[in-house]
């Protein structure tokens, strides 16, 4: 049973892939997609999008990082690719499923499910040019305005020559909207001869067997639920191992709440980046946890880092005397 971080571009960055892959459960993540036009990215710019690459590819955790491609030019992307092996990918994703407009006004995204023979020819394209060490494999969503080339372009994925396919369960219209069309993952699933990921909507652990049972996957993609319950894939690893799966207290999360904020400032000291990601994070914990709520309404006006993390250090004692 393999459990993967989804790629969250402006959400699921290298620190927050430290922190989640800190926490446990995950035995792989996704980073961010690196966006392929035309020119050819430089080793300052694959390591900062991805700065795993630095130490072996990994997490400080040890937890693998896959780098996400995106983009339409065969060639662009796979002198790209390549360049990002040499600086130490060891695994390649395509993304087939990004729904930005500027993306997909530029050929890239989901767009490119219109076209389950383009898709094709890129996959050949950068499997055929990979070192045969280098696993590629793909993400995709059911469609653009509907499902009718679903199985084509999974299709068109798999004889490519990818390993593996990652299903967001939604066509591309379909947004985020609820529900997501886990059936399909199975149809998909049951029509490809690679291993399937299902994806999509799964908060909690109940989702999570749900999902499996409806999808028939051994693999699974967590995104936000991951987010907005940081020990949601340690939960279903203790759920898998047999073990009673435990919620973290909130004197817990209170600690890597604490923690991510030293990461965000170790990466760049100044105000606005650590300010401005904890205040994300918050603004989606706090639909689940009535403390992520006080403490984002405690912060929401400050500006200054330093003042932050004094109400963040008084906080987390707070809390560990509410646990007690
Ligand atoms: C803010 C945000 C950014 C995303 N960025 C990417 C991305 O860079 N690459 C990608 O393949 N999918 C991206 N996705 C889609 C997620 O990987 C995932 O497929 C989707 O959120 C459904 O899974 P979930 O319901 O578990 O969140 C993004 C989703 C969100 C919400």
């Amino acid at each position: 049973m393999q459990l993967i971080l989804a790629p969250m571009q402006g959400l699921v960055d290298d620190v927050m892939r430290d922190l989640l892959t800190r926490i446990g459960g995950f035995d792989e993540c996704v980073s961010e997609f690196v966006r392929i036009t035309h020119t050819v990215h430089s080793r300052q710019t694959w390591l900062k999008h991805i700065p795993e690459l630095a130490r072996g590819g990994k997490t400080p955790a040890g937890v693998p990082c896959t780098v996400q491609l995106l983009g339409s030019d065969a060639e662009n992307m796979t002198v790209n690719a390549l360049e990002a092996v040499r600086f130490g990918a060891a695994k390649i994703d395509l993304n087939f499923g990004c729904p930005a407009p500027t993306v997909n006004k530029h050929q890239g995204g989901a767009v490119l499910l219109k076209e389950p023979e383009r898709i094709f020819q890129i996959v050949k394209a950068l499997r055929q040019a990979l070192p045969e060490t280098v696993p590629l494999t793909a993400k995709m969503r059911l469609g653009y305005e509907n499902t009718n080339c679903a199985l084509e372009c999974a299709a068109a994925i798999a004889e490519g020559g990818a390993c593996g396919l990652t299903v967001h369960a939604r066509t591309k219209i379909q947004g985020y909207e609820p529900p997501a069309h886990w059936d399909w993952i199975r149809r998909i699933r049951e029509a490809v001869a690679i291993p399937v990921t299902a994806n999509g909507d799964v908060f909690t652990l109940e989702d999570y067997q749900d999902i499996k049972a409806a999808s028939g996957c051994q693999s699974v993609m967590l995104g936000r639920g991951s987010v907005i319950r940081p020990d949601l894939a340690r939960q279903i690893k203790q759920f898998e191992r047999g073990e009673t799966a435990v919620s973290a207290d909130f004197a817990e999360i209170a600690g890597w709440i604490r923690l991510f904020f030293d990461l965000c400032l170790a990466k760049e000291a100044d105000n606005k980046y650590p300010v401005a990601r904890l205040k994300q994070w918050l603004g989606m914990m706090k639909k689940e946890f009535l403390q992520a709520q006080v403490l984002f309404d405690e912060i929401r006006t400050v500006r200054e880092a330093d003042e932050v993390k004094r109400i963040l250090e008084n906080f987390e004692k707070q809390q560990f005397e509410l646990c007690r």
